[in-house]
């Protein structure tokens, strides 16, 4: 019998981009036979900034019912899928300050082991898809994961072109999510449970 693996998706999403492209791999994860915790991290942003943009306030309604992830939901995963919206070439703050709550769990050796994989979105066309993913791995390296990157490893890889993980171009705001990502997404979702089916079959067997 297959092992069963545990995937936890968190992700940070203003706007809806990265909430869209979360659920998705949520949901392939879920097909794929996992036991999944689709979380989001905690908002930083003052209520006031929310409300004044139509498209975040949508969003926040939208996925008021969404768990805010915690660190046990890391411990309890196989494989950690997380989501960041670019900002400035880099994640986001909302989700770089739930994975600095990390540290003493990290500490205990708690995350380490797992299988790490991350997605994003952009507002334009080359402002910053690999250099967010890549800074997100740096947290996924220093907590010992192993870092599964989709690479060309699909053919629909070749379609939305990041090997470093789901990328979604959103135009300005104007481009919701589309086929080509949805597409990615799903291609990453099913290769992270296949490595984390391995790595727990190859961690039972050496026990
Ligand atoms: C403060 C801020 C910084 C951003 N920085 C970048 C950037 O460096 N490059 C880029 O292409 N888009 C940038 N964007 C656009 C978002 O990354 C993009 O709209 C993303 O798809 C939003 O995801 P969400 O809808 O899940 O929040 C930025 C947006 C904000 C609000």
């Amino acid at each position: 019998m297959e092992p069963r693996v545990n995937v936890a998706v968190i992700y940070y999403s203003a706007t809806g981009h990265i909430a869209e492209i979360a659920k998705e791999i949520a949901e392939t994860a879920e097909k794929a036979g996992a036991e999944v915790r689709l979380r989001k991290v905690a908002e930083l942003a003052p209520l006031a900034a929310v409300d004044a943009n139509p498209a975040w306030a949508a969003n926040a309604a939208a996925t008021a019912d969404i768990p805010l992830a915690t660190a046990e939901d890391l411990i309890w995963a196989n494989a950690v899928i997380m989501g960041s919206p670019t900002r400035f070439g880099n994640i986001s703050s909302q989700l770089k300050q739930f994975l600095d709550t990390l540290g003493p769990v990290w500490q205990q050796g708690l995350l380490a082991d797992k299988v790490y994989s991350g997605f994003t979105s952009t507002g334009t066309l080359h402002g910053g898809h690999e250099s967010t993913l890549l800074a997100l791995s740096h947290t996924f390296h220093h907590f010992g994961g192993i870092v599964v990157a989709p690479g060309y490893t699909h053919p629909d890889k070749w379609r939305d072109g990041n090997p470093y993980g789901t990328s979604h171009y959103d135009a300005g705001g104007t481009q919701p999510v589309d086929d080509t990502t949805r597409a990615a997404a799903r291609a990453q979702a099913d290769r992270v449970v296949k490595v984390a089916r391995a790595v727990r079959a190859g961690s039972a067997a050496g026990s």
